[in-house]
Order: C-alpha cells, then structure tokens, then sequence
C-alpha cells in the first residue's frame, strides 16, 4: 500500500467544480492583480480569524515580512522567537538587519517556552514572534504579558495554524499581527504560494495594504518603501473556494489525530505521541517522536508511507546563522526535538485501512523490541483530544 505524507489531489477531487468556477471567474474578469476577489478572501478570512482586517500578501513569509516593516524594525533592533521553527521566521528578522534571539521550546508542544523570554529582554528588543507549530498555539497569555510590559510588538507566526484556538481565541487574533500562510501543503492551501496578515489594528492593516504595493498611496506616489508583496487574485479565488471546507477538513484531521493516539496508546511502542491541552489543534501536522527516527523514517519509506522531519537543523545551527555565535548545546530541547520528531500522513482524505497500514508498519519497525521511549517532559503517551 501507498500513503503519502499528504494526497492533495484527493483534496481536489472532492472541490473540483467549485475550485475550477472560482479560477474561470478571474479568467473571465481578467482581474489578476488585487481587486474584489483578493477583498472578499481577505474579509472571509479575517472574520474566520476573529480579525477585523486582512491584507493578503504574496506568502506567509512575506506575512511576517511586511508586519516588522510595518513597525520598521531594522538594524540594531531584536527579534525574539523559536530556533525551532520554518526558516523564514527567523529568515525575515536578519533580511531586515535586525538580530534573532532565540528561546528554547517546551518539549511537549514545540512552541516557544514563554518562561525563558524574560532573560532574552534588552532595551534592543522590539518584538516576539511565537510560532504556532504543527496547528496548535503557544501559549500566548505571558507572551502578551510581557510583551505589554516592556512595550514590544507581538506577530504571530500562524502558518500551520489557521482556525486553532487558544482559550478561545483564533490564532492570529491575539498578538498586534496574525500572519497565515496558504503554501498549499497547509491546511488552507492555494494553488499556489500565498498568505495573509490579520490584525484587529486599522491603522496597521493601512499601512500593510501600502507596503504590499511598493509603499504607493496614491499609484506612483511612494509614501514608504514597500515591496511587491500582493496576494494574486488566482490564489485568493482558490483560497475563498475552499474556505468552507475547512472546518470539515480540521475535523477529519482531528479525528485522525485521536485514532492515531489510540492505536499507538494501547500498543505500549516506544513512540511518544502529541501533546495538547483542551485548545483546538488543527493538526497541520501530526508528529511523533521516536529515538530511532532516521530508521523509522527509511524503513517507512520502503514501505511506502511518507513521512516528514520537521525540522532537521534548528535556526541557531544552520549555516547561514554562524555569525549568531550559537552552537551545539545552546538551546537543547530545540535539538533534540530536530532529532526525534517524526510527522505522519494525517490528510483529512487518509482512509481508516491507510492509517492501520501506517500504524502496523511502525509497529513491524519496533518488533525487534529495540528501542525506548523517549522522554518528552510530559506524559508519555499522553492523548491528543479529549
Ligand atoms: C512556521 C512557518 N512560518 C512561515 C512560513 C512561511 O510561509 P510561506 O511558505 O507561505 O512563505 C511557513 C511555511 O512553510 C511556516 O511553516
């Protein structure tokens, strides 16, 4: 059997028709660039997010770009975040001169440790960015405490995490900036690359739609130096397409999700499962952690099962960021982490019969008996929803 690490042409075959309308419509109103289509999704997706506004933008990465642009952080100013993350959190902090200060994670969710903030805070800093692995947030009450302590902007990196909630609250409604990414192996993808910043600010939504056109306002009157960073009204269409299928496709990842726990809980492998607390996870992804990873993950290949290690270097190692002068040792549950995580196929579109062949090929991996479990700071084994 075959199960891919996500099999987005099942996705389509289920919103062909409305996906193929929503493209044929732009190709009718020959409207590429911005206009009705790029608003409409940005209204959508902001009441979705319990935003007031969204500009969309060409990425998520360009997300996080234009809200430090926004705040014009630059050179000589600090950035605090997660080394455990996608590159281009840590990526949009240094394009701007600007220097990231890492935080370890908690070990049992990914996200950043918001205790060990307090430490990295010098009169340099200006912002945090607490990313939202996997589709479950980070606990976002003491970074909002601190950050209204020491005055810092708050933008949350909400790329795996559209629609996840923390206390209730949406990811991206809670700091200054939500930044969403729609890269379409998210759980809102476009055909394309895409992304969104929501914000309950208009001031700063203003200023966004500005920077998004080469800081032009009006054309050819250049207010601030911005960038091309416009959402594409293909990808907007495509976006606004498939938006109300989205709850239905979290609720088909969790239900994965807790089948998972379940098989792997009553099966006593040495494999430690996601940890969530009672906040809804989207389960962008669904990672395992294991000490025999590499293993693991060739020995599932050959079986055909694809899985994904995300993330195999964190920031502080990779090459490009030498010049932090953070080596090996310096944030240790971010390495290890890079280490043992392990994620699974966890489409919404994954059949019960995928999920068992998945589970039994982990399964024949462990029956040597090799291995142990690997200590996570929680529970082991501890269940994903309640
Ligand atoms: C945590 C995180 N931040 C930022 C991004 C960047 O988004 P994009 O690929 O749309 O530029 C991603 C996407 O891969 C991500 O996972």
């Amino acid at each position: 059997m075959k199960v891919p690490l996500l099999d987005l042409k099942a996705q389509y075959a289920t919103i062909k028709a409305e996906v193929d309308a929503a493209v044929a419509e732009v190709f009718e109103s020959q409207q590429f660039i911005l206009g009705p289509k790029v608003e409409q999704c940005e209204e959508a997706i902001a009441t979705y997010s319990g935003c007031s506004h969204g500009v969309g933008v060409s990425s998520g990465t360009d997300a996080l770009l234009a809200c430090l642009m926004t705040e014009n952080i630059g050179v000589g100013d600090e950035v605090i975040t997660t080394p455990y993350t996608f590159f281009a959190t840590a990526g949009v902090i240094a394009r701007l001169g600007a220097t990231p200060v890492f935080v370890d994670i908690d070990p049992r969710t990914y996200n950043l440790d918001a205790s060990q903030i307090p430490a990295k805070i010098t009169d340099k800093t200006r912002a945090i960015i607490p990313v939202h692995l996997y589709g479950q947030m980070a606990d976002m009450d003491p970074v909002m405490q601190l950050a209204e302590k020491h005055g810092l902007i708050v933008i949350e990196d909400a790329a795996q995490a559209i629609g996840a909630e923390y206390k209730g609250r949406r990811a991206g409604s809670i700091g200054h900036y939500g930044c969403l990414s729609f890269f379409p192996s998210k759980n809102l993808g476009a055909a394309g690359d895409g992304g969104m910043v929501v914000t309950n600010d208009l001031q700063r939504a203003e200023k966004l739609k500005c920077l998004r056109d080469h800081g032009a306002k009006p054309k050819y009157h250049h207010k601030i130096i911005g960038g091309n960073f416009r959402l594409d009204a293909l990808q907007a269409a495509v976006v606004s397409a498939k938006l109300p299928h989205l709850d239905g496709w979290t609720a088909a990842r969790q239900r994965n999700a807790k089948r998972y726990d379940q098989l792997f809980s009553k099966s006593g492998l040495p494999v430690s499962l996601p940890f969530t607390g009672r906040d809804r996870h989207i389960f962008n992804q669904y990672v395992i952690r294991v000490l025999r990873r590499d293993e693991l993950k060739s020995f599932l290949q050959k079986k055909g099962v694809g899985t994904e290690i995300y993330y195999p270097v964190p920031m502080h190692l990779q090459e490009c960021f030498t010049y932090l002068g953070m080596g090996r040792g310096s944030f240790p549950e971010s390495e290890r982490a890079a280490n043992e995580t392990l994620a699974l196929p966890i489409y919404p579109e994954l059949t019960e019969a995928q999920q068992d062949y998945v589970f039994n090929c982990v399964r024949e991996f462990f029956a040597d008996g090799a291995g142990e479990a690997v200590r996570t700071g929680a529970a082991n084994l501890s269940t994903s929803m309640d």
